[in-house]
């Protein structure tokens, strides 16, 4: 029996069964025989929750590039590796082949070195969904340099805030991007985004849209022309396993974003390991993930996980409403896609429009379908079930994190019974738990509770960049020994676990993770604003909304209400981005408070999502009398 391809449930019990007993001889064995490496590891694993350390295949070298390219050219050369489908469906779709992945990579990689970034340095990519921003991760892979992906739709502030905080010595960016039927000016936000960042020393500029936009001398440069210059070959640098491949920043609860640091060994191996069982990639299959490569779905199943296996991955520039709410299906139909990974928010959007938007598209090369990001109601799996799927192909329900690198619960498809909302079992290697209010970890099923990890696994996130202690106290001091996911679960009687949803100040709207902290900051900073407290709101369509409760400083003047709303949403849109406008303000006297004046956001949460039965009891708060003021006024 293979542990690499589980086809069955009952295989699944024992590979599960064998990963849990000799979690190293597992590990091992995959990571021997499935990969290449350039000199054999000295141990498995290492590890200390209490430190954290956790080191994987320490000792061994590798270039996470040749296995995801090189080793597949003697017999896949010709195979497309990446298909770009871009925004417009009459412009053409690209079939990048492995060979000339290959080639554009090293070009890539040669551009890299000869604007000076080495092994080690930091590179922050601002790129759309053009085949660039893969070539030019995995042309950072190439060379040993640290890839710092920004998603394209944060705001310059955002972008400024990610590039120091990993002092990143380059950008790659676009003069533009298409989204739809607008445009996007890119090169605008990085050159507001420069005017803080000092460690930049020059920027790769992308053509895309070929717009007019500011070049500065001695520091951009058009890409194009260098690529052309520059040699298709490019030895790969030998990186050890435990070395950072990339950092990716997720939202915390507090403070600025955790640039989460993952390494290149046990990253490599696990994120193949779990495309390759969870999607059942077999080979000629066309796989699609419509997520961004700014998130880490995007890294780990666009880029690395598909391209370890030797897949067809593709890759959409556009959105699924353009030119209209088919687009999707069209692609599916276009490429015959047979895997097919999206978020819920996606699905409930989709199905809320006529289904003729589907009717039309030939779906019967589906067998896959998944979805990710955030817990999917009953609804839309149905609907995702009988309209796209036709009953016939497993929906994987997903479940991860930025911080995880790779899926930790998932059915396998063909082997695990699914059943809507749930994402059923771990992933062989993972050793979830439950933990109750009292810190102990609750046995046996049928129970709730909140989830830790407590063994590691390989591709889990070695550290935050520049802040070890801060990845410590948020994921390795609420649980002794344990990694804790800031997220609520339910098993059920048979061991299935239900993602409930995050128990921490994390609201994830359309499957975006943001942080209350930095949203209230850019409210705060409004000259007429002086308190905010944010909590999130059930949608029909985003699951989560944002709602702000404002306090407005006494001044005596009368401002207009909706004209302070629109500025605060500006404000937002400047400091963050777009995806964390607040859907609804009120303005208020007071926000309900503890006697040591911390925000009683359960009660605020409570008001926003019009569930006002059980408030608790709010005597004892500093100001009770604020929550009728605030039941009186929601919106
Ligand atoms: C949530 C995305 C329920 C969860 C890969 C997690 C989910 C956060 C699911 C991480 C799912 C992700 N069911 N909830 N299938 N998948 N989540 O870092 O709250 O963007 O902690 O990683 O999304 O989001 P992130």
């Amino acid at each position: 029996m293979s542990y690499y391809h589980i086809k069955h449930l009952e295989e699944y019990f024992q590979v599960y069964r064998k990963s849990v007993r000799d979690p190293e001889i597992f590990w091992e064995e995959i990571a021997e025989e499935h990969f290449l490496w350039r000199k054999r590891w000295d141990k498995v694993l290492e590890w200390d929750f209490s430190k954290p350390e956790i080191k994987w295949f320490q000792g061994a070298k590798l270039n996470i590039t040749e296995n995801c390219i090189d080793r597949h050219l003697a017999a896949k050369g010709d195979k497309t590796a990446i298909l770009f489908e871009p925004n417009d469906p009459s412009e053409e779709a690209q079939h990048i082949t492995y060979n000339e992945l290959h080639e554009r990579v090293n070009r890539f990689a040669n551009v890299l070195k000869e604007k000076g970034i080495a092994k080690g340095d930091r590179v922050c990519i601002y790129l759309p969904m053009i085949p660039e921003l893969a070539i030019s991760v995995l042309a950072c892979a190439r060379i040993g340099a640290i890839h710092s992906v920004v998603f394209a739709g944060f705001s310059s502030t955002a972008l400024a805030t990610r590039i120091n905080d990993a002092e990143c010595k380059m950008v790659i960016t676009s003069d533009g991007s298409f989204r739809g039927a607008k445009t996007i000016d890119l090169k605008g936000i990085v050159d507001d985004a420069l005017e803080s960042c000092p460690s930049i020393e020059s920027v790769l500029v992308a053509k895309r849209i070929d717009s007019d936009i500011n070049m500065k001398e001695g520091r951009d440069h058009w890409l194009q022309p260098l690529l052309d210059d520059a040699s298709g070959q490019c030895e790969a640098e030998i990186m050890n396993a435990e070395d950072p491949l990339f950092i990716l920043y997720t939202s915390g609860s507090t403070g600025k974003p955790k640039g989460m640091v993952h390494t290149t060994g046990g990253y490599m191996v696990y994120t193949a390991y779990t495309f390759k069982n969870v999607f059942q990639y077999n080979e000629g299959d066309v796989y699609w993930c419509t997520a961004d490569i700014g998130w880490i779905t995007g890294h780990s199943y666009i880029v690395y996980g598909p391209l370890a296996n030797g897949a067809t991955t593709v890759m959409f520039e556009g959105v699924p409403t353009y030119p209209d709410w088919g687009r999707f299906w069209q692609i599916v139909e276009k490429h015959k896609v047979n895997q097919f990974y999206t978020a819920p928010t996606a699905i409930r959007a989709l199905a809320k429009e006529p289904l003729s938007f589907v009717e039309g598209y030939d779906l019967s090369s589906l067998k896959v379908l998944g979805t990710v990001g955030e817990p999917i109601n009953e609804e839309a799996w149905h609907w995702y079930n009988e309209n796209i799927g036709k009953t016939k192909s497993p929906i994987v329900d997903t479940w991860w994190q930025t911080e995880t690198g790779g899926i930790m619960i998932s059915p396998i498809p063909f082997a695990t019974p699914t059943i809507p909302t749930y994402a059923t079992l771990p992933m062989p290697g993972i050793q979830p738990c439950l933990m109750d209010d009292n810190s102990e970890e609750i046995k046996g099923n049928s129970t709730e509770g909140r989830l830790c990890i407590k063994f590691p696994w390989p591709s889990m996130a070695r550290t935050i960049w520049g802040n070890h202690q801060r990845y410590k106290e948020t994921y390795f001091s609420a649980y002794e020994n344990k990694y804790f996911t800031g997220d609520g679960a339910l098993r059920d009687q048979t061991g299935y676990y239900r993602i409930t949803g995050r128990v921490d100040d994390v609201i994830i709207v359309s499957g975006h993770n943001l942080g209350t902290a930095p949203i209230e900051d850019a409210v705060n900073e409004h000259q007429a604003v002086a308190e905010s407290a944010i909590v999130g709101f059930p949608h029909e369509v985003k699951g989560n909304a944002l709602y702000g409760y404002v306090i407005l400083k006494e001044t005596g003047e009368d401002r207009n209400q909706d004209n302070l709303r629109k500025e605060i949403n500006q404000l937002i849109t400047e400091r963050i981005g777009p995806i964390a406008k607040l859907d609804k303000i009120q303005f208020t006297s007071g926000l309900p408070k503890t006697r040591s004046g911390k925000i009683m956001r359960r009660i605020l949460r409570k008001i926003a999502s019009n569930d006002t039965s059980n408030l608790g009891d709010t005597s004892t708060l500093l100001n009770p009398e604020v929550v009728q003021e605030i039941m009186d006024n929601v919106l």
